[in-house]
């Protein structure tokens, strides 16, 4: 096969959480995040004119695993565009954090993959669509592979889930205005365990279905988001550190009054969360945490702090981190198109 197209699209961060779903993957409450630089898939995919035959390789190998839900999610394509059932398709798939880094993947590739897609498809005259329909079309098909997904697809600060004009429970959509003000924060990814989670995300969201907290946690993350958006808006940087710290918290209590409860938290996590919140007090520096459905603490920081942010990562919260390690990560400006030939 010599066509290809190649793209590489980020993860996210979730400052406003989505946790519960409804119908086909449309969520129960609006969220907010910041798109990520450096965690990214990067996916190829070549293709020629064939029987529809699909091969998936992640980080060079094969991965059974990956390839049904790459086929499910081709299948969805072909129901709205059934000439790419005329293609054969070799997809390669890889990120640029370690697969074992317990970091969230699914944004960051059904993301790509969408985007792959959508390309394949305007290349090939099959798609034909403006460029704000163009994303919205990616952005629709990446949140049927992953909800998370589909935010990736715009850089900055993004919303998906229907809250004011222009936004959408089927797609994600930038909000510029903000953007333009956060585009300079980082995100020190903590990597606290990179065990298999007991229970994922897929799980905990249909746990929220009867949880007893269901309603009022649907209407707080609504009326959180748009206290979030005022205050980032005017950037009253104390404020939000404390709306993030909540609103992770208030995820995680989440999950510990399901039924079945769980706790994805580890000790560390907690270690790390009480470090932050006196790191902030003693420095002043508007720094706050955030976690994902997982141990992991994403640290949020203005990047003209980033010397003492080092500091305190390499020196306080080394020790607890999975072999010291974490990600040196930052707001950035979404996926990008290359190669394709
Ligand atoms: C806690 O997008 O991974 O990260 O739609 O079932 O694939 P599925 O779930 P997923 O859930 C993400 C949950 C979260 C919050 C968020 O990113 O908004």
């Amino acid at each position: 096969m010599t066509n290809f197209i190649e793209c590489i699209a980020p993860s996210n961060i979730a400052l406003v959480k989505y946790w519960g779903k409804k119908d086909i993957q449309i969520p129960q409450n609006p969220s907010l995040s910041f798109t990520l630089s450096e965690s990214v898939t990067r996916t190829k995919v070549l293709f020629e004119k064939g029987k529809g035959n699909t091969e998936f390789l992640f980080e060079g190998k094969h991965a059974p695993n990956f390839e049904t839900k790459i086929s499910t999610f081709r299948t969805l394509w072909e129901n709205k565009y059934p000439s790419l059932k005329n293609y054969d398709l070799k997809i390669e798939s890889q990120n640029s954090f370690p697969h074992s880094a317990g970091i969230a993947s699914s944004a960051s590739s059904m993301a790509s993959l969408s985007l792959c897609f959508s390309e394949l498809l305007k290349n090939e005259g099959i798609l034909d669509l403006d460029k704000n329909s163009f994303l919205e079309n990616a952005s629709s098909f990446a949140r049927l592979g992953s909800g998370s997904a589909c935010r990736s697809l715009y850089g900055g600060v993004v919303t998906w889930g229907q809250w004011r004009e222009g936004t959408s429970d089927e797609y994600a959509t930038e909000i510029p205005e903000l953007s333009k003000k956060w585009s300079s924060w980082g995100d020190a990814i903590l990597l606290v365990s990179s065990k298999e989670k007991p229970v994922s995300s897929r799980q905990g969201h249909a746990l929220m279905m009867d949880h007893p907290y269901a309603e009022s946690r649907f209407s707080n993350a609504r009326n959180r988001l748009t206290e979030l958006y005022k205050v980032m808006l005017e950037e009253d940087l104390l404020k939000f550190c404390e709306i993030v710290e909540t609103e992770a918290l208030e995820l995680h209590g989440l999950m510990m009054n399901s039924n079945p409860s769980f706790i994805l938290m580890k000790p560390e996590s907690l270690a790390i969360i009480e470090k932050v919140r006196a790191f902030r007090i003693e420095t002043k520096i508007p720094a706050c945490f955030t976690l994902d459905a997982g141990p992991n603490i994403h640290l949020l920081y203005p990047l003209e702090k980033k010397a003492e942010i080092k500091d305190f990562v390499n020196n306080e919260l080394s020790p607890l981190l999975e072999e010291g390690k974490w990600i040196d990560d930052k707001v950035g400006m979404g996926p990008e198109v290359f190669g394709a030939k």
